[in-house]
């Protein structure tokens, strides 16, 4: 199961209203979505987006009593501008980005999220195109390797890491899961092992990150957000990593357009950490469109 994160404070900033239209930019088993449903209805409408085709079967499933009020969209959030042109739509009342997983992925097997077991390297949450992670192990210099487990994993054996990466896939290329967990195992000398996490983890988020693009998909919709969405309406993103949620930070700030409704990032109640662990790392900021431009 998975529970939507900072479910109440999204509905509170957000604010919707009967006769609104919303767009979730990350439906995934549609919490949130069905939350903004509820709160403008009867007339509220939302559009949600996700590219992967296993969360909108089951989003169109969990709000299927919605039927006329949501549209689904198979589609990249990176192009939800686009899509509204498409559509005819001139703007938008707010929108909301859920980045990240949803636990349906985490937990599905087969898919290469995990380090436990043995499953293929993928790690695409749209699989209908771009390269999987083993492409990107396979094929990526040795130094572009160290970068992304750096950068992307704040892996401080990121270079050691990437050699053996090297090292091994000219002895087989990869394939599994399995195979690059006894790699990382190999390079990282055992006195740096973290206590807390598994010593795969920060390489899987990494090359997660990579494969997905997650971060320039994310530029690109904050580079768009301000037009999309009306005068005075809401922008809410919540975030897991620190990358992101410093780049919707400085565009939150620095984008003329949008006015920063918090300085500090709302964080998850202790209450709601301790029934979701997912929970914990979550940022929400939230900025509306200025009015008087
Ligand atoms: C954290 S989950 C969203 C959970 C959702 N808010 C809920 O309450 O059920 C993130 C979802 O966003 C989707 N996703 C991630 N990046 C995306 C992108 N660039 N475009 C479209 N969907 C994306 C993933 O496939 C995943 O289903």
């Amino acid at each position: 199961m998975h529970l939507p994160v900072l479910l109440d404070e999204v509905i509170e900033f957000l604010a919707p209203q009967d006769g609104g239209l919303y767009v979730d930019g990350n439906l995934g088993l549609g919490g949130h979505s069905s939350a903004i449903l509820e709160a403008s209805s009867p007339g509220g409408k939302v559009i949600g987006f996700d590219w992967d085709e296993e969360a909108l079967t089951r989003a169109r499933k969990n709000l299927a009593k919605y039927s006329g009020r949501i549209e689904f969209v198979r589609r990249n959030f990176a192009e939800i501008e686009e899509v509204l042109q498409e559509k005819g739509v001139a703007s938008i009342d707010g929108l909301l980005l859920d980045l990240g997983l949803s636990s349906l992925q985490l937990d599905a097997a087969g898919r290469g999220f995990s380090f436990q077991g043995s499953e293929p390297l993928d790690m695409r949450m749209d699989v209908r195109g771009g390269q999987t992670a083993a492409d990107l192990l396979n094929r990526a210099a040795e130094e572009d390797l160290a970068d992304i487990f750096y950068y992307y994993g704040d892996e401080r054996q990121a270079r050691r890491i990437a050699s053996r990466v090297i090292d091994a896939r000219r002895q087989a290329l990869f394939f599994t899961t399995d195979q690059l967990v006894k790699v990382i195992e190999e390079a990282v000398p055992r006195r740096f092992w973290p206590k807390k996490i598994h010593v795969a983890t920060k390489v899987f988020q990494a090359l997660r990150i990579a494969v997905n693009r997650e971060l320039e998909n994310l530029e690109t919709i904050l580079a768009s957000a301000g037009g999309i969405v009306r005068p005075g309406g809401r922008i809410c993103i919540i975030s897991f990593h620190s990358l992101e949620d410093r780049l919707v930070k400085r565009t939150f700030r620095n984008n003329p357009v949008l006015n920063p409704v918090n300085a500090k990032p709302v964080k998850a109640s202790a209450g709601e950490m301790q029934k979701n662990p997912r929970a914990r790392s979550a940022r929400l900021r939230v900025a509306s469109v200025r009015e008087n431009l």
